[in-house]
């Protein structure tokens, strides 16, 4: 795959590199890099090692077969390095690549990526973890060996904190100089003036050279997030130089009215979110009204909290029906979870589908239903 001309012209910019690690935050914000750290944006890339991959090896586990006769993927670890072979014995062919990067923390699955002359390639197969075992890597046909999907930089800019291109020889390279993971500059901007300026004025109880995005309009508070969770948006500006604080249109064309009319649940939070009643008729609502993303947040009763910011539950019309279930079951009533479309995953049998929660927070008469329905069926037991 090639990048449009244009943006190639423009990759080489003067912009603050985001090199801090969330190590140099630590002696000042350590509880903040403790909890962050276990997140899964901080774990959503990683060199390949023993920890963070998830896929099986283990002999009788390390296989995936294809539905194609004689083609299949074997998956080896030798000397502590991570491999996958392509065999298509039919054509009497074997092609095999070490796994070098993991993309995805492993909450719902992981692919890898190997590098080849100063690029990064997709792997063939990527591991599904409410399965527990390996795929093939989404958009892949059943069958097909392939080795050739190049990673294109967007890919990147939405699972790591700074990657540099440069140009060798008229073609377009990944620079060895890179940040996997999501770290905190991804949000607060560069950090190194803050951490200098802090670091020589240990009195100084003002955070001052870093940006704290509450201080931001919600626009822009909203626009950090939409870097990634907009879904998939056009480029406008060379990937990794928006910055937070500025205005995303001006680096990724904005959603139009072209595209599907419902965002889907994977990866577009915020296009879900705007469709909602609650965030158009609350000015001030924004992705932290409920969620902290320094650390990991896994409890659905904890998010129903959030909500009695704005609603009282007594004055519920079901209150009746649903009692004291309310609490327990207000975010399954509410924004439910919901197929993805833009996720296809094939296997010799059938296509796997993936559920996220909707941020269409609203009336789900037929949800409801269900849910009010499946208590019934345990409480009968
Ligand atoms: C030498 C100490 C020190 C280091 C290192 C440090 N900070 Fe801070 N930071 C502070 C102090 C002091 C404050 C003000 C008190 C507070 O909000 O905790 C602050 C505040 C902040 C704020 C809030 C600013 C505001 O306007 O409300 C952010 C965001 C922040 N730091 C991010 C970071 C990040 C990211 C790093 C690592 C790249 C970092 N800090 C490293 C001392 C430090
Ligand atoms: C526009 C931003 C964006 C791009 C581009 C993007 N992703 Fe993602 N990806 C996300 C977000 C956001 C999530 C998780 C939340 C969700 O799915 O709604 C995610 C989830 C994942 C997961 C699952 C992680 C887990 O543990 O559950 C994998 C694996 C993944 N992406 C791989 C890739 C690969 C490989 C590419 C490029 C070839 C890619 N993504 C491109 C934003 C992006
Ligand atoms: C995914 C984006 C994101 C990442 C990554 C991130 N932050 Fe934040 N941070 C925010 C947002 C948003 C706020 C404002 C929260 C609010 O509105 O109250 C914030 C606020 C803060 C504050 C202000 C005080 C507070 O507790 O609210 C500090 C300090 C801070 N972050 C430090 C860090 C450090 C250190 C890291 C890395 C270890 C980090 N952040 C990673 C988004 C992020
Ligand atoms: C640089 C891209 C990027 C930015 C910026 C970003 N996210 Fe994410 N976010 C991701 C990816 C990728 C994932 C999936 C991580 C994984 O599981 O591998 C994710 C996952 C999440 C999750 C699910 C966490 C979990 O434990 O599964 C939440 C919630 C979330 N993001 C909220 C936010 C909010 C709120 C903001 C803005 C303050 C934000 N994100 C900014 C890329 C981003
Ligand atoms: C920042 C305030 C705020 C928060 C937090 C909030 N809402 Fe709302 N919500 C509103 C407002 C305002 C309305 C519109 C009320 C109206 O039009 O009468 C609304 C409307 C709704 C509606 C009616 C939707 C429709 O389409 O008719 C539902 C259902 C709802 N909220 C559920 C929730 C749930 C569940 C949560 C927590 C996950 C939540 N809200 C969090 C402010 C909020
Ligand atoms: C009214 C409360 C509320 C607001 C506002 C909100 N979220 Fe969420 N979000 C939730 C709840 C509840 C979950 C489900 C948590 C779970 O199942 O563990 C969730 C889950 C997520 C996930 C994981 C989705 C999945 O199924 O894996 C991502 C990513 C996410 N939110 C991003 C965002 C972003 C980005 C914004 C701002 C545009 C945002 N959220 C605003 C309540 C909210
Ligand atoms: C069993 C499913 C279920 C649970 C649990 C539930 N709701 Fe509802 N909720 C509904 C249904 C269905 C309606 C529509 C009722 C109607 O119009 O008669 C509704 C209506 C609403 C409305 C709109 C009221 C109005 O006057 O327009 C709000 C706001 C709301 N719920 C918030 C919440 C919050 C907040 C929680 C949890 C803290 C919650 N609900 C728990 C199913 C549920």
């Amino acid at each position: 795959m090639t990048m449009p001309r244009l943006l190639l012209g423009l990759l080489v910019s003067a912009l603050d590199p985001l090199t801090q690690g969330a190590g140099s935050c630590t002696a000042c914000h350590q509880q903040i890099v403790a909890t962050f750290t276990q997140t899964a944006h901080f774990r959503t890339s990683a060199e390949a090692t023993a920890r963070s991959v998830k896929g099986p090896f283990a002999a009788g586990h390390n296989l995936l077969r294809t539905g194609s006769e004689g083609v299949y993927f074997k998956m080896e670890r030798r000397n502590g390095a991570f491999y996958q072979t392509g065999v298509d014995s039919a054509r009497g062919r074997s092609t095999t690549e070490r796994i070098d990067v993991v993309v995805g923390s492993g909450r719902r699955g992981q692919s890898y990526l190997f590098w080849k002359a100063g690029l990064l390639f997709e792997l063939p197969v990527s591991y599904l973890s409410g399965i527990g075992a390996w795929i093939n890597s989404p958009g892949y046909h059943d069958g097909e060996v392939d080795f050739g999907r190049l990673i294109v930089p967007r890919c990147l800019e939405c699972h790591a904190t700074a990657f540099t291109l440069y140009r060798d020889r008229g073609a377009l390279r990944y620079s060895r100089d890179y940040a996997l993971g999501i770290s905190c500059e991804k949000c607060h901007g560069a950090g190194q003036e803050h951490v200098q300026y802090h670091s020589s004025h240990p009195a100084e109880a003002v955070g001052k050279y870093v940006l704290n995005p509450a201080r931001l309009p919600r626009d822009r508070q909203l626009d950090i997030c939409a870097l990634c969770h907009s879904g998939e948006r056009d480029p406008k500006r060379p990937p990794f130089s928006y910055r937070p604080g500025a205005k995303l249109d001006d680096y990724v064309v904005p959603p139009s009215a072209r595209e599907a009319p419902i965002p889907d649940v994977h990866g577009n939070q915020v296009g879900l979110l705007q469709r909602s009643k609650c965030f158009r008729s609350s000015p001030e609502m924004s992705c932290s009204t409920c969620h902290d993303v320094h650390q990991p947040e896994r409890d659905v009763a904890q998010f129903a909290q959030k909500c009695l910011a704005c609603h009282e539950t007594s004055q519920h019309r079901m209150a009746d029906k649903i009692g004291d279930r309310m609490m327990t079951d207000c975010i399954d009533c509410h924004m439910p979870n919901r197929k993805s479309n833009a996720i296809q995953i094939d296997t010799p049998t059938r296509r796997f589908a993936l559920y996220y929660r909707s941020h269409a927070i609203g009336i789900y008469p037929a949800v409801a239903a269900m849910v009010l329905n499946s208590h019934k069926a345990t409480e009968n037991r």
